[in-house]
């Protein structure tokens, strides 16, 4: 576990030279203190080297058809106003019905527990900045999304990291528990998890729930991969489920993975009334509403069987299994992952340098690969130099390509 600070991989401290430089330019500290994301980064790199992204989690195939034909007629229906702030209420009652079908027990009530945004990314932000106070402190594991560092900043508070620990990503108790303390506000859960694979297992939710419960804190959870993981069925667990945790969690989820369509920014959160409505207010002000025909689309999502769920963690299955076996040929240490789409090496063997960002340059310029240097999802640095992330939401095709160029580094 580590102090506080407000630094990650794309994080710098606060510049203490801000307050005394004013002038057109200058900028607030805030925005000061974090740099520009490495991930979106990496894929402008590759497109201009003409690499294969494996950087950015996006697929390069299409998205259910069916989506495509509600989008369309949505739009031809004239469904091209604002919709209701917090979400259409078709599209609300749908993603209440989807998430009761899925985990038994689980009630949400769409007229007060739903809030629907502009895709998981802004309802993490929207509900920290609804529920978290300046000087509160926010759990976060490490390593971790970039996002998750600038989204406890931007709403004042300070990160406190708990290392998650290899080969298993598992979590040291005592870290943890000596993590909680008078001004914890929040715990950042994100499962199943990027950039390591990890699945949080009901134990280790079990103990997350204890520790909110005693310290009184809240459980922002990222399920934005419940549906891509390698588990079978009933191997995600929504914290949310977890007995104690039902009456202070906000589950953070989007249509981006599960259904193919990062582009389109369409996420909710779904959280108690009380705090629902405070996540309201501030994704209101934040940016109105998500775009209304592809909320309409939303409701086809929500409505496609259960074996599109099954099927796609199949296909995921393959994707792995493929990048996995040309990881290892190219000289690559990782745990396979149990779920999301990235696969985090170990980079000793082909990097002796220890140097992930000179290294993920050399791939993207030399070897036509793109990937993502470990470092960015470190609050320090140094803690992710001898890693790298590939990312598997690619036809089999694209891996292909990506297997033959990284053949080139053990040549
Ligand atoms: C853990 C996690 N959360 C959120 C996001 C972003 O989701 P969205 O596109 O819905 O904003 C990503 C994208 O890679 C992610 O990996």
């Amino acid at each position: 576990m580590t102090e506080p600070r407000a630094t990650t991989g794309a994080l710098h401290p606060a510049n203490p030279a801000h307050a005394l430089r004013g002038g057109p330019t200058r900028v607030s500290a805030k925005a000061e203190t974090f740099t520009e994301s490495v991930i979106r980064e990496m894929t402008r790199l590759a497109a201009a080297h003409g690499a294969v992204n494996l950087a950015q989690g996006f697929p390069d195939f299409g998205c259910p058809p069916e989506l495509k034909e509600a989008a369309k007629a949505a739009i031809d229906a004239d469904v091209n106003q604002y919709a209701i702030t917090w979400g259409a209420q078709d599209f609300r009652r749908a993603i209440a019905e989807k998430v009761g079908r899925t985990y038994a027990g689980w009630t949400v009530d769409p007229e007060t527990q739903v809030c629907v945004t502009c895709g998981s990314t802004e309802a993490m932000i929207a509900a920290m900045l609804a529920l978290v106070d300046p000087g509160e402190e926010v759990i976060v594991f490490t390593p971790f999304y970039e996002n998750y560092g600038p989204d406890a900043i931007l709403s004042g508070a300070a990160p406190r990291f708990v290392e998650l620990h290899q080969p298993d990503w598992s979590i040291d108790e005592a870290e943890l528990r000596a993590a909680f303390n008078d001004r914890t506000r929040a715990i950042i859960v994100n499962t199943p998890h990027n950039p390591t694979g990890k699945v949080f297992t009901r134990a280790e939710l079990d103990l997350i729930s204890e520790l909110c419960q005693r310290h009184d804190v809240l459980c922002f959870t990222d399920e934005i991969y419940e549906h891509i993981h390698y588990l079978g069925d009933g191997g995600h667990v929504p914290p949310a489920t977890v007995p104690g945790l039902e009456d202070r969690t906000v589950t953070i989820n989007a249509m981006s993975k599960t259904y193919a369509v990062t582009g389109w920014r369409v996420g909710w959160a779904i959280a108690p009334p009380a705090l629902t409505g405070a996540i309201r207010k501030v994704h209101d002000f934040l940016t109105v509403g998500a775009a209304a025909p592809l909320q309409a689309a939303g409701v086809a999502a929500m409505g496609l069987p259960q074996s599109y769920y099954v099927d796609m963690a199949e296909k995921y299955r393959e994707r792995r299994d493929y990048l996995c076996g040309a990881l290892a040929q190219a000289g690559f240490r990782f745990r396979a992952p149990d779920g999301a789409y990235y696969v985090l090496c170990d980079t000793t063997d082909v990097d002796p340098d220890r140097d992930d960002v000179a290294l993920a340059r050399r791939l993207v310029e030399q070897v036509g690969v793109a990937a993502v240097p470990g470092s960015s999802f470190q609050p320090d640095p140094a803690d992710g130099r001898s890693m790298i992330r590939f990312a598997f939401p690619k036809r089999i095709e694209t891996l292909q390509l990506a297997a033959e160029k990284l053949a080139a580094l053990k040549a």
